[in-house]
Formats: C-alpha cells, sequence, structure tokens
C-alpha cells in the first residue's frame, strides 16, 4: 500500500506538465530566449490572470505607481512620462507579476538602469516609451514575455487595456489585481480636434475612446495595450478616467520598436553598462508573504 503510494508521488511529481500550458518548467534565465517564453493568448493563461507578461513597478510602500509589461529576460517597457519623476530614486521600487502559482509566491525584479529616448522631453508625449533594466529576470513559473507590435495601428481596432486603478483613485479602488477593458481605437483627427489646444497628438502616439462609464475605463501610467498577442500600446500623457469623453492616449509601439530594439541591442553588445550607483541592501516589506504566513 506504502509503496504504491510513494509510487504515486513519484510519478505525480514527474509527470510532464500540459505541453503549450502556462506553467512552465524553468524560472527565467538570462539566456531564456524570448520566443520560448512569449504569451500566446488568454486562452493559454492558467487560473485567473492576464498573462505572466502583465507586470506592476511598485514603490516602496507598496503601491503601484506604473505598469508595464516583460519584454525579455532583463527588459520591461513602460512609459517614460510614468516612470521619469521615479528613475533617480529607484532605491526600494520593485517589479512585480500579476501572475502566480500561489498566494505564498513573493517574487520580484529590481531595477537596475532606466533608458527613454533623447527626444523624449517629461510631460510631452513624442517618443513617450521607457525601457527598464532589471538586475535580475523575474522568478515564477509562470512569468512570460509579450512580443511586439506587428500590427499597425487603424482607427476602429479593438484593443484589450488593462489596470490596476492607481491613476484614477477618486473613480475606482485601487487593487492589486489588474481589470482588462476593450478600447477602440479613435480617428487622430477626431482626437486632436477634442482636444483642442490641451494637447496636440503626437506622431508616436494614438488615441482610443474609453468606455462611457468612469468606473470602466482602464487608464494607469505606463499600462500596457494589447492587439491579440502583441503589446501594441503603452498609456501615455494624458487626461485621466474622469471624463470619459476625453480619448486615452497611447504610444504606438510599432513607432518607438526602433527605440526598444536598440536598448536590447546595445546591452548585448556591452554598449550600455550597468548603472553601479546602488547597492540595493533592503529588504523588502511584501504584504503578499505576511499575508501568507498567517495562514
Ligand atoms: C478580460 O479578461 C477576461 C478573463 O481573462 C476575458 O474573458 C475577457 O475576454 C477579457 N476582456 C477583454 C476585453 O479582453
Amino acid at each position: 500500500m506504502v509503496y504504491i503510494f510513494l509510487l504515486l508521488m513519484v510519478i505525480a511529481t514527474f509527470w510532464p506538465l500540459p505541453t503549450g500550458g502556462r506553467v512552465y518548467q524553468n524560472n527565467i534565465r538570462l539566456r531564456t530566449q524570448k520566443f520560448r517564453r512569449s504569451w500566446n493568448g488568454p486562452e493559454q493563461n492558467t487560473g485567473q490572470n492576464y498573462g505572466g507578461w502583465l507586470m506592476r513597478i511598485v514603490n516602496v510602500d507598496g503601491s503601484s505607481i506604473c505598469g508595464a509589461a516583460y519584454y525579455s529576460p532583463l527588459l520591461l517597457i513602460t512609459s517614460a512620462n510614468c516612470i521619469h519623476p521615479y528613475r533617480y530614486s529607484l532605491e526600494g521600487t520593485s517589479v512585480e507579476p500579476t501572475a502566480f502559482l500561489s498566494n505564498c509566491e513573493n517574487i520580484f525584479g529590481l531595477i537596475d538602469t532606466v533608458y527613454t529616448p533623447e527626444e523624449f522631453k517629461y510631460l510631452g508625449q513624442y517618443m513617450d516609451i521607457a525601457v527598464i533594466r532589471l538586475k535580475r529576470p523575474i522568478q515564477g513559473k509562470l512569468t512570460e514575455f509579450i512580443r511586439l507590435c506587428s500590427t499597425p495601428i487603424k482607427t476602429g481596432m479593438k484593443m484589450t487595456a488593462y489596470a490596476w486603478g492607481f491613476d484614477s483613485l477618486n473613480i475606482v479602488v485601487q487593487t492589486s489585481d489588474a481589470r482588462n477593458g476593450s478600447v477602440t481605437v479613435e480617428d487622430p483627427k477626431e482626437c486632436n480636434k477634442k482636444y483642442r489646444n490641451l494637447y496636440k497628438v503626437s506622431k508616436t502616439s494614438f488615441c482610443v475612446t474609453h468606455p462611457k462609464k468612469p468606473t470602466d475605463c482602464r487608464y494607469d501610467g505606463g499600462a500596457p495595450l494589447t492587439y491579440g498577442t502583441e503589446l501594441c500600446g503603452v498609456v501615455s500623457h494624458g487626461p485621466l478616467c474622469s471624463d470619459t469623453s476625453q480619448p486615452g492616449i497611447y504610444t504606438d509601439i510599432n513607432l518607438v520598436a526602433k527605440f526598444i530594439k536598440d536598448v536590447e541591442k546595445k546591452i548585448a553588445s556591452g554598449k550600455l553598462v550597468r548603472s553601479l550607483l546602488f547597492q540595493q541592501k533592503f529588504q523588502k516589506y511584501s504584504l503578499r508573504k505576511s499575508s501568507c504566513e498567517e495562514l
């Protein structure tokens, strides 16, 4: 009896995980190739999450500051406007996945350097993109990458937005769990008209129509926008969810992909070296872990 039980235990332990499923065998390593770990759409998600690529950047006090998308072992993509106010004081800031296998997992990444294009000006929309370089890849068996957009953005395209509500605290309660929603790409001329003198939509941005109900609006700085299984937009700088007749403004990933790939190449070739300014030796306080230990 005991032997049968032990045998079953052994089989259960070594039983191959479902192929093509969302639970990976290993953690991401420095040399993990992107294509081996690319998100394959919501059907492939395990459990209640939007995919192992959806991340949030969390302040030392545990509050979310930006959304981000995991692109390669050491790189994440977010908005330059969103990360800029924090970029020189990132001590204690971490990147956390939104997909976990269990509540007890305490997974996070630490930021090494933030790269933004030279053309970017704080509070402008042009080239509003930031590449975040991690110190180490983010752990977790659900963690994965998202591919960059391969479809040109056109008026009427339906996309998926993700948000936590940290930029619309007066409208919805902020949660550590992301929410999703559908948005439609708006005609750039219409969008400019609605903005009059407030904003001039830049050459690297596009507009989306928010759902009418402010509580359905998903718009947090740096948060991603997906089309199919690809990252096509990042929330840029614009009016928040309080007036949903004002379109949301996103950076068009197609038009900033060159910057992202340049950073990636320069890091690979050693042209961009790590910042050795900070030796982060803090112990991160994590709500997730403490709630787990209480069990
Ligand atoms: C939001 O996520 C849920 C659950 O993953 C999914 O069923 C739904 O289709 C998603 N909605 C959009 C607009 O992507």
